[in-house]
């Protein structure tokens, strides 16, 4: 057999280790297709272990997620806990101590997927958010100071340094040159469009937009670029979605726009995100959260994390599985799942991850 790929798994809360045990399930189908092995190794953290052992990551964490080639994440949140802690303290620090300093997000319609634009379809929902994953807001500074007075004071500031903007912006430019419109042959250009805010934030975005234009114009001139304040590309997101191919922003503005691009796409049922150190270990989600209210029932939709799956065979280097993957889950939202909503879909978490494993 051919190559052996150590897979970190980390199922996490709520309904994460449904998702993930489907997506598994599509994996190992792929693997033994393609001829490579994926060793999957286990990891608890989440709620139910911070509840039990007080801890919220084990020490050695880092260090030995470290030893893989990838991590397979299914969802960190649990509704026993104080909102936060987890994010921060598994989510956050994992994205931070494994420098995996960008987050790619596609906003992709499948066939047969509903979405809430009027008379839009696949052709015009199809881009990619390339997010900066390590800094600004989320990493910025800040604190409370005279708690619960009169004169309270909370600052929270978003912070970038050039390396930070540099390394994502180059990041973006290399993606679009490969996997922008016209690399895939569906359009004349390569594009691709700063978000930002320069006309409030005039001091973050002008670093952005200067470092955007001076290594555009320098090492990507093939690149067409774009710039769209954050606003606006609400607007067009909505409006007219096929004018996006690649779009690249602050850590903040990605998360927000994501979850709105998730949305255009049929739902959190079917978003997936790669978090990326394009040197180190990169870890791979569905970006919708543990769905505590569907923990247990076998009704969430695992495809997000299929997808989440597929995205790391792309970036492991099995490009032809992962192409199968997605086109299986292609051929299902078509032809089988009535919706992408947990408990309409027509079929059980474990039912749908069955069909696309039939398929390849
Ligand atoms: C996401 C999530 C996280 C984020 C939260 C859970 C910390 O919303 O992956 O988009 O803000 O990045
Ligand atoms: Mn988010």
């Amino acid at each position: 057999m051919g190559k052996t790929y150590a897979i970190a798994v980390i199922p996490g809360d709520g309904t994460g280790p449904e998702v993930v045990r489907q997506g598994c399930k599509v994996l190992n189908a792929a693997a033994a297709k393609f001829g490579f092995n994926l060793e999957m190794t286990d990891f608890d953290f989440g709620g139910e272990r911070y509840l039990r052992t007080g801890e919220i990551l084990p020490e050695t964490a880092v260090d030995d997620l470290q030893q893989f080639q990838a991590i397979y994440l299914g969802a960190i949140g649990h509704p026993g806990v104080k909102p936060g802690l987890l994010e921060k303290g598994i989510l956050l620090k994992l994205r931070f101590e494994l420098d995996q300093y960008i987050n790619l997000r596609p906003v992709r319609l499948y066939p047969g997927v509903e979405t809430p634009l009027k008379n839009l379809g696949p052709e015009h929902i199809d881009y990619v958010v390339v997010r900066e994953n390590s800094g600004g807001i989320y990493t910025g500074t800040g604190g409370i100071s005279m708690k619960g007075t009169s004169n309270e004071v909370a600052v929270q500031s978003m912070v970038y340094n050039r390396f930070q903007v540099e390394r994502c912006l180059r990041y973006a430019f290399e993606y679009t040159r490969k996997f922008g419109k016209k690399a895939r042959g569906k359009g004349n250009a390569n594009t691709l469009g700063l978000v930002g805010k320069t006309n409030v934030l005039t001091y973050v975005f002008d670093l952005w937009e200067r470092t955007f234009h001076e290594i555009g114009e320098k090492d990507y001139p093939d690149v067409q670029r774009e710039y769209y304040h954050v606003d606006a590309t609400c607007m067009w997101m909505v409006k007219s979605p096929e004018w996006f191919d690649v779009l690249v922003t602050s850590n903040m503005f990605g998360d927000i726009i994501t979850d709105l691009g998730a949305e255009t796409q049929g739902g959190m049922g079917i978003a997936a995100g790669a978090n990326i150190n394009p040197e180190g270990v990169s870890m791979f989600e569905p970006i919708g959260g543990s769905a505590p209210k569907y923990t247990g029932k076998n009704i969430i939709n695992p495809l997000a994390a299929i997808c989440a799956g597929a995205m790391m065979l792309e970036t492991l280097g099995e490009l032809d599985a992962a192409g199968a993957v997605e086109k299986a889950v292609k051929e299902v939202t078509a032809t089988k799942i009535k919706s992408l909503s947990a408990g309409k879909m027509g079929y059980s978490t474990s039912e749908v991850g069955d069909l696309v494993a039939q398929r390849l």
